[in-house]
C-alpha cells in the first residue's frame, strides 16, 4: 500500500487517470477500478486488469445532474423525480446513451448506467479530472468486492494505485434501475435489474408522490440486463448458504448431507470458477449482524475475513430473523457467491 500523504495522493490519482491509466477509488457502496469515460486505453485497462469480459457493462460516476444529463440521449421526468430524491447516492439509472458514451462502456448495449457517488472524495475526483469516470468494482471478474483499500491491495498488489477512502458506508453495490419510456403512451416501465439499497419500495414511494404514468415490469429480456450471473462475490473458499428449514440440523448431519451434494456442484458456471471444499472437516459460520444495514455494510469484510481462517467450507445459516428488502439485497449477493444453497 502507498504511503503517500492525503494531498499527494490524491493528485497522483487525478495525474493517473488524466494519463489515460486506471485508479481504484473509494464510493459510499464498494471501490471503483475507475478510468477516464473518452479514455479507449484507460476502458481497455479496466476489463484487462478485472479480467473482465467484454459483455458486461461498466457503470458511469458523475460528480452533477448536468455531466449525468450529457451521458444520456434524453433526460426525463422519472430521472428527476429520482435523482432529486436519492443522488448523490447508491443508486444508477439505466436509459439511452448519449454520444459521449462508447460501446466498450456499455457492452454494445444502447443503453448506459449513470450514478453520482456520495463519497466526497470520489466527487472531489470527478471534478478534478473534469469528466465522467467509468468503474466497475476495483475485484477480479467474479470474485469478492472490495469495501477499503486494503481489499483492493490484496487482489491486485501494487499494479493497481489506490486512493484511500476509508471503509465504504453502504457495503453492497448501488440499485440499478432500468428507466424505459414507452413514447406512444407517455408511460414509463421500470426495472430493477440489481437491488441495493436504495429499495424498489423507497422507489415506488418516491414516484407516487409525483403525477408520472410508471409501472414495474419485469426485464424478460436477458440482454438487457448483463452481467447478473448466477455466480459472482465469490469468496476464496467454497460458501454453504443453510436456508431456515434446514437449520436445525447439527453440524455432523450438515457435513453428511453437504459430501452428498458436493459432487454436484459445477466446476465453472459462466466463466466463473466455482469453489469446490476439498474436505468437508472444518467449518466456519459467517457471523452477519441482524441489522440489515450493519449487514450490508461488513458483508464482504466479513466474507474475506471468514475465508483467510484455515476452514475447509465457511457456513451462512440464513435466519428467519433476516428479513425486509435489505436483507433481500444481501441475499442477492450471498446466493451468488455460494458454492451451494442447502433447503
Ligand atoms: O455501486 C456500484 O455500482 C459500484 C461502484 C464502483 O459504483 N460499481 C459496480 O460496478 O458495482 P460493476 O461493474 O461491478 O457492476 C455493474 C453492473 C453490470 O454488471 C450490469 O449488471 C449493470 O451494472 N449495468 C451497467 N450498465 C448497464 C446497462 N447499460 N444495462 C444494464 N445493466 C447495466
Ligand atoms: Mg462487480
Amino acid at each position: 500500500m502507498n504511503s503517500l500523504s492525503p494531498e499527494t495522493q490524491f493528485n497522483t490519482a487525478v495525474q493517473k487517470i488524466l494519463n489515460h491509466d486506471v485508479v481504484a477509488m473509494p464510493t459510499e457502496t464498494v471501490y471503483g477500478l475507475a478510468g477516464r469515460i473518452s479514455s479507449e486505453a484507460a476502458l481497455q485497462k479496466i476489463f484487462a486488469v478485472k479480467k473482465r469480459p467484454f459483455f458486461d457493462p461498466l457503470i458511469v460516476h458523475v460528480a452533477s445532474i448536468k455531466q449525468a444529463k450529457s451521458c444520456f440521449q434524453n433526460w426525463n421526468e422519472v430521472a428527476e423525480v429520482l435523482t432529486q430524491k436519492f443522488w448523490p447516492g447508491p443508486l444508477t439509472l439505466v436509459m439511452p446513451k448519449s454520444g459521449l458514451i462508447s460501446d466498450l462502456i456499455t457492452s454494445g448495449l444502447e443503453t448506459v448506467g449513470v450514478r453520482w457517488p456520495s463519497h466526497s472524495l470520489c466527487q472531489k475526483l470527478i471534478e478534478n479530472v473534469g469528466e465522467p469516470l467509468a468503474a466497475p468494482s476495483a475485484n477480479l471478474f467474479g470474485r469478492t468486492s472490495p469495501t477499503s483499500s486494503a481489499h483492493v491491495y490484496e487482489q491486485f498488489g501494487n499494479s493497481v494505485f489506490v486512493l484511500e477512502g476509508g471503509d465504504s458506508n453502504f457495503g453492497i453495490e448501488s440499485t440499478v434501475l432500468l428507466i424505459q419510456k414507452n413514447e406512444l403512451k407517455s408511460k414509463f416501465n421500470l426495472s430493477l435489474l440489481r437491488p441495493g439499497s436504495v429499495t424498489k419500495s423507497e422507489i415506488t414511494q418516491a414516484l407516487n408522490s409525483s403525477a408520472i404514468d410508471w409501472s414495474w415490469i419485469e426485464v424478460l429480456d436477458r440482454k438487457l440486463a448483463p452481467g447478473q450471473m448466477k455466480h459472482h462475490y465469490m469468496p476464496n473458499r467454497p460458501l454453504i448458504i443453510i436456508k431456515p428449514s434446514l437449520s436445525h440440523l447439527e453440524d455432523p448431519v450438515l457435513k453428511k448431507l453437504i459430501l452428498d451434494k458436493m459432487s454436484k456442484i459445477p466446476d465453472e458456471i459462466e466463466g466463473v470458477r466455482v469453489m469446490k471444499p476439498q474436505h468437508v472437516q472444518n467449518f466456519e459460520p459467517l457471523l452477519l449482524p441482524n441489522d440489515a444495514v450493519l449487514a450490508a455494510r461488513q458483508l464482504y469484510s466479513k466474507l474475506r475475513q471468514t475465508a483467510e481462517t484455515n476452514c475447509d467450507v465457511i457456513i451462512f445459516r440464513q435466519s428467519t430473523q433476516h428479513q425486509g428488502e435489505l436483507w433481500e439485497s444481501v441475499f442477492d449477493r450471498l446466493y451468488k457467491a455460494a458454492s451451494l444453497i442447502l433447503e
